[in-house]
């Protein structure tokens, strides 16, 4: 693909996610859509070509084109947020088919902590945890560790409480609207994951140094270069706090994964 017809796609792109996002009325009118543009997207930010034309486009340098890029990881995140929305509420409807995006998502948290595994004792902190709230689910049923998910939208904390009614029956799942450095129990939490959207998570990640016990773990999902149009990316991070003991980079899936350690003086 030439850089033009590249670049022509990623304004496509952009002015599909606005209208989606800008539209989401809860009616489901363009629900099938949303979702095959989702899983469109998944699929061109893991596709081989483009992440060779995305290199040769950085080689010529991105800053002509910062706006459309910040403007795809916006957007693509709002109607990310949204489809959360619209499976949760199919779920109480009693539909529970999965789109390719979820699948993508779901296989993910398989490997989410590389040997830093999560078992019976440890205690999981999720930040934004959506409106379909999986990571906390099979996280809960896999390892029986208590979960608390975290999410700075209301409605998202609202409908997650209800998929985890009907999908965690007997689960150790607790939701809350709040942002982390208010949480109670944070000195008890052993792993935190930070969903891949949440465009704070580095600042957060900082505010966290004081506020947790010296074992926990982070797990950073992030996308640099070309999934950096739907992952907000990786940074760098203060080299007295925070060490980076592994990078699991996965070649078709959506995010890639860092894992923190803390640094104790
Ligand atoms: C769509 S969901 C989860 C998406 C996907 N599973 C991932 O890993 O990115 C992302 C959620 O993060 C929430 N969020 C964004 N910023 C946040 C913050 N600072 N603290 C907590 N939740 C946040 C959003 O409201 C949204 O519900």
């Amino acid at each position: 693909m030439k850089l033009a017809t590249f670049e022509q796609s990623l304004r496509d792109y952009l002015t599909r996610f606005e209208y989606f996002a800008d539209r989401f009325d809860y009616s489901h009118r363009h629900r099938t859509e949303l979702e095959r543009l989702i899983d469109q997207y998944s699929g061109f930010i893991t596709d081989e070509t483009n992440i060779k034309v995305w290199d040769e486009l950085e080689q010529q340098g991105i800053g002509r084109i910062s706006d459309l890029i910040d403007g795809l990881r916006k957007n693509s995140a709002r109607c990310v947020a949204i489809l959360e929305k619209y499976r949760a509420l199919k779920l109480q409807k009693g539909d529970t088919e999965i789109t390719d995006y979820f699948k993508n998502i779901e296989d993910c948290i398989e490997k989410e902590f590389g040997s830093f595994l999560i078992t019976s004792k440890s205690r999981v902190l999720l930040v934004g945890s959506g409106s379909f709230p999986m990571t906390a689910l099979l996280i809960a049923k896999r390892t029986g560790a208590p979960v608390v998910g975290i999410d700075i939208d209301v409605e998202a904390i609202e409908l997650g409480e209800k998929v985890v009614e009907k999908l965690g029956q007997g689960l150790k799942i607790r939701l809350e609207k709040t942002s982390v450095e208010f949480l109670d129990d944070l000195k008890e939490i052993t792993h935190i994951i930070f969903s891949s959207t949440v465009a704070d998570k580095y600042a957060l990640l900082e505010q966290l140094y004081p506020l947790t016990n010296e074992q926990v773990v982070v797990a950073m999902r992030y996308g640099n270069r070309l999934k950096s149009l739907f992952n907000y990316p990786m940074k760098e991070t203060d080299d007295r706090k925070w060490e980076l003991v592994d990078n699991v980079l996965r070649r078709d899936d959506i995010f890639d994964i860092a894992l923190y350690k803390k640094i104790i003086a």
